[in-house]
């Protein structure tokens, strides 16, 4: 039998399918409803093969009858999660952040050039967290910003290895002004390799960590001036889009940004400490004896 048509009579079994989803949703926060099924399934079929398994019906019962979860949530995490993400993407924000945040942010460091410190809440393979590097190097370089420094967190070990090499094949970096390419990417020594590597300059300034947003309490600064959290609420249901808004609130400076996907909302989210000031972008207000201030 060819490993296609082996696939299509390999599946989940229903209980181990419900399993998987009931643990996928009270850890990361991600549904998984049947609809999802098929792409799970195609998904965990390179785990089936890198434990060597004989299929997904022994998948499950390696998971739930032979307690191998624990060591394979960080695999399974790694499976389900949905990284697309773009150099460049959504680019209103970055413009935002060049053109008119840099500039608010300015006043309430005292008038000086700031120093910025950024936070991609979920980074993916870091395109994020690098392309606001470039603009915020940029700044630098015209006397405009101090210093930034940026951490990238997501929850997938996977998509922060990829991050953390910063190394990317020629055609994903296409979104990257051709002048930002010059400066912020090294191509490879090997013609024959389509990649680049972003260079050591704005690597030094950039940062990852694994990070959970289900967490209770994160455990970072909480003078934040920009937090790009963008693409993932989506996956959330309501109440935990609300307490990871709120959490995230927690973390920014008066007068800082976040910036959400450009299909999410704060709309309902009952976090009374920001306003909205462009589309997707939400400004904490000062705090006036306790309270939330514009
Ligand atoms: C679609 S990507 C978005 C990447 C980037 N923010 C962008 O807009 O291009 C969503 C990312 O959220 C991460 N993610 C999903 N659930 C998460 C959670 N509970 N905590 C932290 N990151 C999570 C995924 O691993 C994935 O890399």
């Amino acid at each position: 039998m060819t490993q296609k048509v082996a696939e299509t009579y390999d599946h989940l079994a229903d209980k181990h399918f419900t399993a998987i989803s009931k643990v996928i949703e009270s850890r990361v926060g991600i549904k998984l409803p049947p609809a999802k099924r098929t792409m799970v399934e195609g998904r965990l079929r390179k785990r089936v093969r890198a434990l060597g398994l004989s299929g997904l019906q022994a998948y499950g019962v390696h998971l739930f009858d032979r307690d191998g979860l624990d060591d394979e949530l960080i695999h399974l995490i790694d499976c389900v999660t949905t990284n697309k993400t773009d150099f460049f993407r959504e680019p209103s924000h970055f413009e935002f952040l060049r053109d008119v945040a840099v500039q608010q942010l300015t006043q309430r460091h005292g008038g000086r050039p700031p120093n910025l410190k950024v936070w991609s809440a979920a980074a993916s393979t870091g395109a994020e967290a690098y392309t606001a590097a470039m603009v915020l190097q940029d700044m630098v370089a015209a006397g405009k910003v101090a210093r930034f420094s940026i951490l990238g967190t997501d929850i997938s070990t996977e998509v922060l290895r990829e991050a953390r090499s910063a190394i990317y094949p020629r055609a994903f970096v296409e979104p990257v002004p051709s002048p930002m390419q010059q400066r912020y990417l090294m191509r490879s020594k090997d013609p024959r390799d389509d990649l680049v590597r972003v260079t050591p300059e704005l690597r030094r300034q950039v940062h990852f960590e694994r990070l959970n947003l289900m967490d209770e309490s994160y455990p970072f600064d909480r003078d934040v001036d920009v937090i790009f959290c963008r693409n993932v609420l989506i996956y959330f249901d309501r109440a935990t889009q609300q307490e990871v808004l709120s959490r995230l609130a927690s973390h920014l400076r008066p007068g800082g940004y976040l910036m959400l996907g450009h299909s999410e909302s704060m709309a309902g989210s009952g976090v009374d400490r920001l306003r909205s000031v462009a589309p997707t972008i939400y400004q904490a207000g000062l705090a006036v004896n306790g309270r939330s201030a514009a």
